[in-house]
C-alpha cells in the first residue's frame, strides 16, 4: 500500500479555495479535491462549504453520499493521512485563555473567534430536522473549560433540600435517561437585521443562531425531587445554574429559571449528557449542560457545576444585566436593567434559509425553504409566505415531529414551491403563527432595542429570477 504524508488538521485547514487547493478529510484520510470541485454533482459551492475540514457533518445532511461509489470516487483524490498523535493544541492559558478551545469545523460562519461564536451556513440549517453536532450554532461567552470527566462533580443545594454531589456515573445511573428533541435559539438570533435599522451592541448573528438536537440526560425534576425539594414551593423561588467557565474576575457564567418550570413534569428540563446520540461535544457543554426547552438559549447553562434552589434569580451578569428587552427609545445613557424582566420564553420566529439574499434563481419553479419556532412549547400552526413583499400570501407546507400539546420544543421546517417568471424581482417574506395565534411584527423598527435581542420581524429576502 502506498505510504502517504501525514498532515495536521491545521495544515488541512489552510486549503480552503481553489487558489490554495481544496482539501477535505474523511475519517483519518486527507483528500485534495480541487479538480473534483467543478465536477461535483451537487455543485461546486457545496464542496467548498466543507473545504479545509471534515466531510462527515455535511454528508450527514445528504444521504446520497452513503453509497460505496462515492467513497471510491473520493479515494482517487487521496493525498495524505491525518497525524495520529495529533494532540489538542497545548493549552497555554497564561498567554491565551482560549488556547485550550476545541477544534471546530471551518465551514461554520464565525462571528467571533475568542470567545467562539459561530453559526452554520443558512442554506444548510434546514437540510435536516436535527442539526449535526459539528454544525450546531455555538455561543460561548468565555473560554471552553477543560473538564476531566473522572473528577467531575455536580453540586445540587438550597434551603429545604439536602446537598448532593453527583459524579457523572451517578447522574447517569441514578436517574432514568430522558430524551427530548428541542431547538435552542440565542436571544441575539437575527441581530444583524436590527443593526441595519440602527446600530446595536452585540455579535452580528444572521439567521443561524438557532439549531435543533435530540438531547439525552436526567430530568432536572428527578434530581431536585431526589435532593428532597418538593413539587411546589410557596412564594417566589428560582433554580440557579453555574457553569465551570469563569470570567477574569472568577465569576462563573450563570442563569436561572423559575422553580415551577424546573420541577414541572411537562417542561422537560434536562441535565443533558448526550446530544444527537453522542456524548456532549466540548463546545456544547461537556460533560453536562442544562437544556431548558422553549426558553432562550442563555438559560441552558453549559459545563454545569452547580444547581442551587434560591429565593432570588441568578446574580449572574447574564441574568441581571443582559438578555432583557427595552423600548426603542432606551439608549445606553438611560437603560436601567432592573426595570425589565429577564427573557425566558421566546416569541414566535421564522426565517427563510433558501434562497439566500441577492441570489439569481432560475425561472420555473422556485423552492422557498425555512424554519419556524415559538417559545414556551407553543406549536407553529402556520407559516405564510409572500413573493411580492407581503401583498399576497400562501401557506407553506410544514414538516416536523408531531409534538404533545404544549410541548412543541422543536422547530418546524417549511417549504413553498411556486412558479416564478424570468426576469422578475422578488421580495420573499415569511411569517409564522403559533398555537396562541401570536404573530411576528412586520418591521424591525418598532421592536428595535439597544442590545439587539428578540429580533423576530417578518424575514425578507430579495432575489432576481434569471432570464
Ligand atoms: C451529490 C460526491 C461533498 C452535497 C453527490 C454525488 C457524488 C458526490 C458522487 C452524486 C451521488 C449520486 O447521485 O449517486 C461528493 C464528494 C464530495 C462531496 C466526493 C467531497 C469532496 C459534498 C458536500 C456537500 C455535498 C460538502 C454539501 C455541503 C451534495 C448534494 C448532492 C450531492 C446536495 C445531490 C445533488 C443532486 O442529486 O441534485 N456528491 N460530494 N457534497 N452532493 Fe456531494
Ligand atoms: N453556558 C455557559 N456555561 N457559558 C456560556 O457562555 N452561553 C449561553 C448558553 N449557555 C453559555 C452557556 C447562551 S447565550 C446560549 S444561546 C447557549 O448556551 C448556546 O448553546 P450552544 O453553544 O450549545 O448552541
Amino acid at each position: 500500500a502506498p505510504r502517504y504524508p501525514v498532515y495536521t488538521r491545521e495544515e488541512v485547514r489552510r486549503h480552503r479555495s481553489p487558489g490554495d487547493r481544496v482539501w477535505v478529510t474523511h475519517g483519518t484520510e486527507v483528500f485534495d479535491v480541487t479538480d473534483f470541485v467543478e465536477l461535483h454533482p451537487g455543485g461546486a459551492d457545496k464542496v467548498l462549504l466543507a473545504a479545509g475540514g471534515a466531510l462527515e457533518p455535511f454528508w450527514a445532511l445528504y444521504a446520497v453520499h452513503s453509497q460505496p461509489h462515492v467513497l471510491e470516487l473520493l479515494r482517487e483524490y487521496k493525498v495524505g493521512e491525518l497525524s495520529p498523535e495529533e494532540a489538542p493544541p497545548s493549552p497555554d492559558a497564561a498567554q491565551d485563555p482560549f488556547a485550550g478551545d476545541p477544534p471546530r469545523h471551518p465551514g461554520m460562519r464565525v462571528n467571533s473567534l475568542k470567545p467562539f461564536n459561530a453559526e452554520p451556513p443558512a442554506e444548510l440549517l434546514t437540510e435536516s430536522f436535527l442539526t449535526p453536532n459539528e454544525l450546531f450554532f455555538t455561543r460561548n461567552h468565555l473560554p471552553v473549560p477543560a473538564v476531566d470527566p473522572r473528577s467531575y462533580r455536580l453540586r445540587v443545594e438550597g434551603p429545604g433540600g439536602r446537598a448532593l454531589s453527583l459524579s457523572l456515573p451517578e447522574l447517569r445511573s441514578r436517574f432514568p435517561k430522558h430524551e427530548v428533541t428541542a431547538t435552542l435559539q440565542c436571544a441575539g438570533n437575527r441581530r444583524a437585521e436590527m443593526s441595519r435599522v440602527r446600530p446595536v451592541k452585540g455579535l452580528p448573528w444572521d439567521i443561524g443562531a438557532i439549531s435543533t438536537a435530540r438531547w439525552g440526560g436526567a430530568r432536572l425534576r428527578d434530581v431536585l425531587l431526589h435532593a428532597g425539594f418538593g413539587e411546589r414551593r410557596d412564594g417566589e423561588w428560582h433554580v440557579c445554574f453555574e457553569g465551570l467557565d469563569e470570567d477574569v474576575g472568577g465569576a462563573p457564567y450563570g442563569a436561572s429559571i423559575p422553580y415551577g418550570r424546573a420541577v414541572s413534569p411537562d417542561a422537560d428540563v434536562l441535565l443533558a449528557y448526550e446530544m444527537n446520540g453522542e456524548e456532549l461535544p466540548r463546545d456544547h457543554g461537556f460533560p453536562v449542560r442544562v437544556v431548558v426547552p422553549g426558553v432562550v438559549g442563555a438559560r441552558s447553562v453549559k459545563w454545569l457545576r452547580r444547581v442551587a434552589v434560591s429565593p432570588a434569580e441568578s446574580p449572574s451578569h447574564w441574568q441581571q444585566n443582559d438578555y432583557k428587552g427595552f423600548c426603542p427609545s432606551v439608549d445606553w445613557d438611560t437603560v436601567d436593567y432592573r426595570t425589565a424582566p429577564a427573557i425566558q420564553e421566546l416569541p414566535v420566529q421564522s426565517a427563510i434559509t433558501q434562497p439566500r439574499p441577492g441570489a439569481a434563481v432560475p425561472p420555473g419553479e422556485l423552492a422557498v425553504k425555512g424554519y419556524a419556532w415559538s417559545g414556551g412549547g407553543r406549536r407553529v400552526v402556520r407559516v405564510d409566505v409572500s413573493l411580492d413583499g407581503g401583498r399576497t400570501w400562501r401557506a407553506a407546507e410544514l414538516a416536523g415531529e408531531r409534538p404533545a400539546p404544549g410541548r412543541a420544543w422543536a422547530w418546524v421546517l417549511w417549504e413553498l414551491r411556486a412558479p416564478v417568471a424570468a426576469g422578475a424581482e422578488l421580495e420573499i417574506v415569511c411569517k409564522a403563527v403559533d398555537a396562541s395565534y401570536n404573530v411576528q411584527p412586520d418591521t424591525v423598527g418598532p421592536i428595535w432595542n439597544l442590545r439587539g435581542v428578540l429580533s423576530n420581524a417578518w424575514h425578507r429576502v430579495r432575489v432576481t429570477v434569471a432570464r
